[in-house]
This record gives structure tokens, sequence and C-alpha cells, in this order.
């Protein structure tokens, strides 16, 4: 299998296109938008520049990967002939079922196709096909260059054999599965998104500040990142939406989103990508700022 298709090249999308590129796959990377496709070509060779710098690959490895990666705003061509689809869109239900049932129609028959979805439930999605045996969770997780783990999600009708091709897959892009079960949150975000939850609430309810919280976590507990600072990183808005698949899904109000979180998000706080979240990300300095609100 060593030809592949990434629809989306946001963030998520330009990541998984540049690690099967390094490792020699053949990659159509698809969006709608000539802009958005544009803009990931430059990331991705803006990160494996930031790889030759720190010697880790030559400027030969680093043309290879680029020349590896086809773009498309054509789904048919896109995904004609590839043997693994991985859909990386916007996270929204309608839309990836939407996606699904198109990419059934225009994808080989024998095409396994995979969602990087974070909370959707892969059942459902593999629902939208005539092959549900043939449809897979595979998350990967930002900066999906850096991080090592791919969450292998099986749906209810998964076939074992995909588990294992993608399993295999995986380890071969130099990453480490772990299988989990289709239910909400899977594994990785029923575990993460409670702890940011009762990040915000430590924040809401006066018990300490922005950096204070982060610091706790930074220093007490070996995070890389504060839980306020990684909210602001995945997207306030997909804190949200996680959450609110968890508390829909198992019922239980351990899960409702913490208030504050829901007023950031409707007055469009999102974290880095619009700006500012618990953080102000417009002064573009190495430190991080709080934002005016938590100042
Ligand atoms: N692409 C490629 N490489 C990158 C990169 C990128 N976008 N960003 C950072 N790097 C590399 C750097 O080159 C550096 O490499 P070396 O250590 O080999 O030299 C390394 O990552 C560390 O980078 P920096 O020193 O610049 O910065 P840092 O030490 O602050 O680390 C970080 C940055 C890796 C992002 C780190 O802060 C971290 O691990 N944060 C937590 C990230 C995390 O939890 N991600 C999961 C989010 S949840 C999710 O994605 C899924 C979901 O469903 C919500």
């Amino acid at each position: 299998m060593k030809e592949i298709a990434v629809i989306g090249a946001g963030t998520m999308g330009n990541g998984i296109a540049h690690v099967f590129a390094m490792k020699g796959y053949k990659v159509a990377l698809i969006d709608i938008a000539e802009s958005a496709l544009e803009k990931a070509m430059a990331t991705i060779e803006k990160n494996l520049d930031r790889m030759v710098r720190k010697e880790r690959i030559t400027e030969g490895d680093k043309l290879t990967t680029l020349a590896g990666i086809t773009t498309y705003t054509d789904m048919k061509q896109g995904v004609a002939g590839r043997d693994l689809i991985i859909e990386a869109a916007t996270e929204n239900i309608d839309l990836k079922l939407k996606i699904f049932k198109n990419l059934d129609e225009l994808a080989a028959p024998n095409a396994i196709l995979a969602t990087n979805t974070s909370s959707i439930s892969i059942t459902k999605i593999a629902a939208a096909t005539q092959r549900p045996d043939k449809v897979i969770g595979m998350h990967f997780f930002n900066p999906v260059p850096v991080m090592k783990l791919v969450e292998v999600i099986n749906g209810y009708a998964t076939d074992p054999q995909v588990t294992a091709e993608i399993m295999d897959m995986s380890k071969g892009l130099g990453k480490v599965p772990v299988e989990v079960k289709d239910y909400p949150g899977f594994a990785a975000n029923r575990i993460l998104m409670p702890m940011l939850n009762e990040a915000f609430y430590t924040l809401y309810e006066g018990v300490s500040g922005v950096q204070e919280i982060d610091t706790v976590m930074k220093l007490g507990m070996g995070h890389p990142m504060g839980p306020l600072q990684l909210a602001d990183f995945v997207g306030l808005d997909v804190c949200l939406a996680i959450l609110e698949v968890l508390h829909k899904g198992f019922g239980n109000p351990k899960y409702a989103a913490c208030p504050l979180l829901v007023n950031m998000v409707t007055a469009g706080k999102l974290g880095r990508k619009s700006g500012e979240g618990f953080y102000d990300y417009s002064a573009k300095g190495k430190d991080l700022v709080v934002a005016q609100q938590f100042a």
C-alpha cells in the first residue's frame, strides 16, 4: 500500500500528508480551496526546513518528500487508484457523512476509508458507506510530525484485517498505534477533555489564575504545555464540541462544559487560531501573554 490520499489540507491534513510522504508514500492532498492547498504546502515546507536545520533530514530528503505530494481540488481525480484515503476535514458530522458517501462512490472498491475524527462515531460514519468493514478511525495528534500516537478506532463493523493493516502502517510511519473501541471520545479525548474542563472550572471559580494553573500542570505533572495553553492550541471550539459529544453520548453531567468555555467560544475567542483564548497571540513574541480578560 503505497498510494494514499488525504482529504482536508488544514493543520491535521497537512501534517498527515507530511509524515506519509516522508516515508515514501505517494500522497494526494485534496481540498476544495486552492488557497488552502497552497498554504498547506508552504507549512509542510516550513516544517521540513526545520528538520533540515536540526539535521534530522537532508535537503534532498526534503525535496523528495515535497515531490511525493500532489495537490487536487477535485476529489474524484485525487482519490482515483489510492489504496487508503484519510479524511481530515472540519469536525462536522454532516460534512463527514457527505464526504464518506462520495468517497464510497469514487474510491477503488478495495480502498480503506479512514477518518481522523477526534470524536465522531466511526460506526456512524461507516454507515454512510456500502463498505463499513473498510472504514476505520486513524486519529493523529497535533503537531502530527512530532506526536508519536495514532489512536486506531474500530467501528462496529471494521474488519480485523483492516485494523491489522492500519496498525502495521502506523508503525511503519514511526508512530505508536493504540487500538481502541468506538465509544464517545474514544480513549484520548475521554481522558484529556475532562482534565481540560476541570482546568477551565478551576479558573472560572477563581481558584487560581491562567499562568498559575498551567504552571501547576507543567511543573507538578511534567506536561509539556499547561491545560489552558493546550486548550488554546487544540482550539476552544474543538474542546467544546468534544465535551458535548461526551456529555450527550454518556448522559453524565460530569462532562458538562464549563460555562466559561461556552462563553469564550460564543464570543469567538477560539484560542491560537483566532488570535486569543486564555492567552493573547497577537504579540507574536516568544513569551506567552495572558489575555486581557484574565490578566
Ligand atoms: N512540525 C514539525 N516539528 C515540530 C512542530 C511542527 N509543527 N512543532 C514543533 N516541532 C518540533 C521541533 O522541531 C522540536 O524538535 P526536536 O525536539 O527534535 O528538536 C520539537 O518539536 C519541540 O519543539 P520546540 O522546542 O519548538 O517547542 P516545545 O519544546 O515547546 O514543543 C510541542 C512543542 C511539541 C508542541 C510541545 O509543547 C508538546 O508536546 N505539546 C503538547 C502537544 C499535545 O498535547 N498535542 C496533542 C493535542 S490533542 C490532539 O491533537 C487531538 C485531539 O483530538 C484534540
